[in-house]
């Protein structure tokens, strides 16, 4: 039996799991957990990989690994290939300043145009200006920008030679510096950074080699966290991936791009050679937590008060923006509550109120992509929000579809395996797995609970002096 590794470098932790290449049967499987905060030094996620590795049983019978990672992340090499500061992550809001400018300098539409993406704080190249600003030694001291799983993948190589940093469309095209069509723009890095004399990864296909370690295992391309976990459930037309982890997404694989000048939509790339259209708010699963805390009650419990109050709260909207927002764009805005009477001040309006919070702002992303043209007839609920119950039962009514709750599974890491199986294939598509067990959630749409939380959600845009 030839096994398959796949690896989830995410913001909080690595997971591995190593498959049957054949059948996609898990065989065994490691995590490790990340530092915290939002500026984390590459070398930390090097050695969860090692540590997720070896209790994942290390790379023995395994023909091909990959490494799906978290987006966006800033990963800058001297000439040397050492790193030169921290990385600054995904949700690092410290280049808003940044991202607004750029988009000032060129305008909404030709961002949307080129790159797919209209930048905000996350998008890599507004940190590369942000870096250029306030670190000009760091900004000058970099020889080659990189990913997060660009870097696993180069320290899996283990050359350290810069001209072996590979990536793919999946992941390049959430830089900022990427076309729609496919290869990378340097004048908008050298816009961003100042300068485009810095290597950039190669990007290669959805299947294609990237090497091997030194111990002889193939290398796939890898890809972003997002087309990773679109892969690993075999995402197809019609599907969303509705996402409740630290970041929330809605993501579909599309044959056609996108290019949103409101920037609610980023158009990346797919892993399979397709375009992924999708939706991030900052604010997902660490809302419930915050609940949680609050109520001083765990998950289950959450979600037993929430269920057991009516629908809509009775008027109680929590509007979820506790880390500022990123769709909408306002990274300075914070969370709010609303609607409280001697009727609504229980723990269970509460706890509903913030389910439903969370879940509009999942509805507001879907509304967004079906008005773009794309297909949205059912979708598929994952990430460690999911797990709640009393999500999952308010979803359908609130994102106004059918909801499809796989078995809890590494969907991220199954989909860099699937990729490190196609690797070994070299077959036309990714080789068939068979698909997630899977239970079906479905309601009566509720529009009146979806216009009170967009009521509450505008009048708290305003931002107090
Ligand atoms: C996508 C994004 C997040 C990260 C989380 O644009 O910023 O989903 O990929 O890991």
């Amino acid at each position: 039996m030839t096994l398959v590794a796949g690896v989830d470098s995410s913001t909080q932790s690595c997971t591995v799991v190593i498959r049957d290449a054949e059948t996609g049967a898990l065989v065994r499987q490691g995590r490790a957990p990340h530092p915290p905060g939002t500026e984390v030094h590459p070398d930390a996620w090097w050695d969860a990989l090692q540590a997720a590795l070896e209790q994942a049983g290390g790379l023995d019978g395994v023909g091909a690994i990959a490494v799906a990672g978290q987006q966006h992340g800033m990963v800058c090499l001297d000439a040397d290939g050492e790193v030169v500061r921290p990385a600054l992550l995904w949700n690092d809001t410290r280049s808003a300043r940044a991202a607004a400018d750029l988009v000032d300098e060129l305008g909404a539409q030709v961002w949307a145009d080129a790159t797919g993406t209209v930048p905000v704080a996350s998008i890599t190249a507004t940190k590369l200006r942000w870096l250029a600003q306030h670190e000009p030694e760091h900004a000058a001291a970099t020889a080659a920008v990189c990913l997060p799983h660009d870097w696993l993948t180069w320290k899996l190589r283990g050359t350290g030679s810069l001209d072996d940093l590979v990536t793919d469309a999946g992941d390049a095209s959430g830089t900022g510096y990427f076309a729609t069509s496919g290869e990378y723009r340097r004048d908008l890095l050298a816009r961003a950074l100042g300068r485009d004399d810095v290597v950039l990864p190669r990007v290669l296909g959805p299947s294609e080699d990237a090497g091997t370690t030194p111990g002889g295992v193939r290398l796939g391309p890898g890809t972003g966290d997002n087309a990773g976990a679109a892969l690993g459930l075999g995402a197809g037309p019609g599907d969303l991936v509705v996402s409740v982890g630290t970041s929330g997404v809605v993501s579909a694989v599309s044959p056609t791009p996108t290019a949103d000048p409101t920037g609610t939509i980023a158009c990346f790339a797919s892993a399979t050679g397709e375009y992924l259209p999708l939706v991030v708010t900052l604010n997902a699963a660490r809302v419930l937590d915050a609940v949680c805390a609050l109520l001083g009650v765990d998950h289950a419990q959450l979600a037993k008060l929430a269920l057991s109050a009516p629908a809509g709260s009775e008027g109680l909207v929590l509007v979820p923006y506790l880390e500022g927002e990123r769709t909408p764009n306002r990274p300075d805005a914070t969370g709010a509550v609303h609607g409280l009477t001697l009727a609504t001040s229980t723990p269970a309006h509460l706890a509903r109120a913030a389910v439903e919070g969370l879940l509009c702002g999942f509805g507001d992303a879907i509304d967004g992509l079906t008005a773009a043209g794309v297909p949205a007839q059912r979708a598929f609920l994952v990430g460690g929000g999911a797990r709640s119950d009393a999500v999952a039962q308010i979803a359908p009514a609130l994102l106004g579809l059918p909801v499809l709750r796989p078995t809890p599974g590494e969907y991220v890491a199954d989909g860099a395996a699937r990729q490190a199986a196609w690797v070994l294939t070299g077959g036309p598509s990714a080789p068939t797995w068979s698909a997630a067990d899977t239970e079906t959630f479905e309601a009566e749409p509720q529009p009146a609970v979806r216009e009170r939380y967009a009521q509450v959600r505008d009048m708290t845009a305003v931002r107090l002096a």
